[in-house]
């Protein structure tokens, strides 16, 4: 995977300014955040079963072709790629995943948007998180969006539509089908333009309780460009930057703006 000097020279401040745990945090909300969510230790029930299914992923050999989207990749140079390469690179890791399953859990999210499936495993973790609610996974790739139903069938995980097709044709459609957005990922087409888009877009079904993650905020400077343009956003009232993903929320109830940073 290669690494660039945004991203070293980020991480090096984020590491020696970030908080490590909610001492100090005046706002209630982001303080439960860090004792429900980024550094609640509880190891949940669905854990294990989506650690196994991952531990699988990393021994399957099988090759794919899968079609390039958006800003491309830096860990990958051919369209050819075996599931265990995706599963120890192109997909979220254990931690991440699982604290996006606490997220959603604690904040009972029932409606969410993935946008990038990949190999469907962390969408697992957003189904399972609240298995009352549905989470909508969008792949532009044929073959992975093939791999992750399979998946999901497999592990008999049914509250997940997976939709194949592009983030800017499939987005808008499925915005106009659901009344309010709880949980909306961002994680894919790294590009400036898209990404601010995407926010826009899903601004508009977003309700005071809903939370915005983007990945990848300091993947390039046009990456860290969009995230400030976000946080910086009117209707952004509390924003956490974890180096590895961004979250927003819209809460009224905090009167004034607030950026923290956390080390997760
Ligand atoms: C980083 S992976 C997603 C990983 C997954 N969300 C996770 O947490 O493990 C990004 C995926 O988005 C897809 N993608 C990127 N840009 C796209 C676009 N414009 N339309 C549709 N799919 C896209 C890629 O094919 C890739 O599979």
């Amino acid at each position: 995977m290669t690494i660039n000097f945004h991203q070293i020279k980020n991480f090096v401040r984020h590491f020696f300014t970030a908080k490590r745990n909610g001492h100090g945090v005046h706002s209630p909300f982001a303080y439960q955040l860090c004792e429900e969510v980024f550094y609640n230790k509880n190891k949940f029930y669905y854990f294990e079963e989506l650690n196994t299914i991952r531990n699988l992923l990393l021994t399957n050999e099988t090759e794919i072709t899968v079609e390039d989207f958006g800003a491309g990749s830096k860990t990958f140079n051919s369209n050819n790629r075996r599931i265990n390469a995706l599963a120890k690179n192109g997909i979220s890791t254990n931690k991440q995943s699982e604290i996006l399953f606490k997220l959603l859990n604690f904040l009972n999210c029932k409606s969410s948007i993935e946008l990038g499936t990949s190999l469907g495993l962390n969408t697992l973790y957003l189904a399972l998180a609240n298995k009352y609610g549905e989470v909508k996974s969008i792949e532009g790739s044929k073959n992975l969006f093939d791999f992750a139903t399979s998946l999901s069938e497999k592990n008999n995980i049914h509250n997940i539509k997976f939709i194949h097709s592009t983030f800017d044709k499939a987005l808008p459609m499925l915005l106009t089908e659901i009344n309010s957005l709880d949980f909306f990922y961002v994680d894919g087409n790294h590009t400036y333009e898209a990404t601010i888009t995407y926010f826009k877009q899903a601004l508009t079904k977003k309700n005071n309780q809903s939370v915005f993650v983007f990945d990848d905020i300091y993947w390039s400077k046009e990456m860290t460009e969009a995230w400030r343009f976000i946080i910086n956003h009117e209707e952004v009232t509390l924003s956490i930057d974890a180096f590895y993903f961004g979250f927003v929320f819209f809460r009224k109830e905090i009167s004034s703006k607030t950026n923290l940073k956390f080390y997760i």
